[in-house]
């Protein structure tokens, strides 16, 4: 009962993202900033503590698909009132939301910008 009120105060939170609710597990990545911060002062607390979190969620979503499993990066969400539902310290930054289920459908890719668009060649 408590579970299903926190799933349904997340999808609040996240802007009414109802699939957020439907999926037996919802993991949520945050960012420990000050962790990050003493090892690796300012660079630490506003980057590197968000790049870990990039690479951790890239990695949930692989190993989840890789056991059949469907996901989705969420990241509209109001941090402060997904804090509050969770009880999360001010000093750790929630950065994802990610339900995890079985796919109820198995969706086409979408289109991808052609690799000129996304690298940059310099010649020296
Ligand atoms: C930083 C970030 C935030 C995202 N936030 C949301 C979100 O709030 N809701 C959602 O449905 N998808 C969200 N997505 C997922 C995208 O809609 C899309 O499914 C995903 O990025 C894969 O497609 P792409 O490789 O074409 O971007 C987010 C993706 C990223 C990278």
């Amino acid at each position: 009962m408590r579970k299903l009120r926190i799933k349904r105060r997340l999808v609040e939170a996240a802007l009414d993202q109802v699939f957020i609710e439907e999926a037996p597990v919802v993991i949520v990545v945050c960012a420990n900033e000050v962790r990050s911060s003493q090892g690796y002062g300012v660079r630490g607390e506003t980057l590197y503590c968000i790049q870990d979190t990039a690479a951790a969620i890239q990695n949930i979503h692989l190993t989840a698909y890789s056991l059949g499993l469907g996901t989705c990066w969420v990241g509209a969400f109001r941090e402060q009132e997904a804090r509050e539902i969770l009880k999360i310290p001010h000093v750790i930054r929630p950065v994802a939301i990610i339900p995890v289920g079985y796919p109820a459908e198995v969706p086409t890719a979408p289109s991808r910008r052609p690799i000129s668009q996304i690298v940059h060649y310099e010649t020296f």
